[in-house]
C-alpha cells in the first residue's frame, strides 16, 4: 500500500519524507488555501522533496478551461499528477490528459458508479472520501470494497486511492480491504506508530537497561 500526504504544508511533508513514508502528495484548494502560498510556487516545491505523484487541482469546471489549467500545472514539474472533479468535463480532461501522458486523479468521488466512470476514462488514481461519506451517516469503507471489487472484476489499471481519511483506524480498514493508496493527513500517519504498550515497554526497557550500568556503543 502506498502512503501520500494529504497536505500542502512543505515542512510537514519535508518531515515526513525524511523518515521514509511519503510515496505522493495530494493537495486540493482548501488545502492550498491553508499553506498560505502560491499553488505554484507551493506545487514546485512539494515536487522537489517528492519523487511519486503529487496532485494539483485543477478549479475550472468547463473542459477547456480544465485543460488550460492543466497545462499550466503539468508544467510546474514532471510529477505533477492532474486532479480533476468528478463531473463529465473532468472525465473528458482525464481521457485527454492521460491520453497525452499525464497521470491524472479524479476526486471528488462518492458512489461506485462513479468510480467505474473514472476508470474508464483511464485515470490514474480514483479518490473516494471515505470520511466524508461517514459525515453524512453512509459508510466510507464500503464504497473503498465496492470500488475494489469492480476494479478486479474488470482488471481496471486505476489505482484505489483512499481519500478523505481522519482516523489510524482508516487507515487499517482501507489496506485490509486492499486499497492501493492511502492519503492521510501528517497528523494521522504520524499517529500510526503510536500504541500505549509500546511505549510503556520501552519504558521498561530503557528503566531495565539502565539498572545493568552498561553501554552499547
Ligand atoms: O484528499 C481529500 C481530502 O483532503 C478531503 O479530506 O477531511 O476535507 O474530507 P476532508
Amino acid at each position: 500500500m502506498k502512503f501520500f500526504v494529504d497536505s500542502a504544508d512543505v515542512k510537514e511533508i519535508r518531515e515526513l519524507s525524511e523518515l521514509g513514508l511519503v510515496d505522493g502528495v495530494t493537495t486540493n484548494p482548501s488545502l492550498i488555501l491553508k499553506s498560505g502560498g502560491s499553488i505554484a510556487d507551493v506545487t514546485r516545491e512539494i515536487c522537489s522533496i517528492v519523487a511519486g505523484p503529487v496532485s494539483a487541482e485543477v478549479v475550472a469546471t468547463d473542459y477547456d478551461g480544465m485543460m488550460r489549467e492543466a497545462a499550466f500545472l503539468g508544467g510546474l514539474a514532471d510529477n505533477v499528477c492532474i486532479k480533476v472533479p468528478m463531473t463529465f468535463d473532468g472525465l473528458k480532461a482525464c481521457r485527454a490528459l492521460t491520453a497525452q501522458g499525464r497521470k491524472v486523479n479524479v476526486t471528488l468521488c462518492f458512489s461506485a458508479n462513479q468510480a467505474l466512470l473514472a476508470a474508464k476514462a483511464g485515470a490514474a488514481f480514483i479518490s473516494p472520501f471515505i470520511g466524508r461519506v461517514d459525515d453524512i451517516g453512509l459508510d466510507g469503507m464500503e464504497l473503498i470494497a465496492e470500488i475494489r471489487q469492480i476494479y478486479d472484476n474488470y482488471d481496471f489499471g486505476t489505482e484505489v486511492l483512499a481519500a478523505s481519511v481522519r482516523t489510524v483506524n482508516h487507515v487499517k480498514q482501507a489496506a485490509l480491504i486492499g486499497a492501493d493508496v492511502v492519503t492521510v493527513p501528517p497528523a494521522t500517519l504520524k499517529a500510526l506508530v503510536k500504541h500505549p504498550l509500546t511505549d510503556k515497554g520501552l519504558d521498561a526497557f530503557l528503566a531495565d537497561w539502565a539498572k545493568t550500568g552498561q553501554k552499547i556503543a
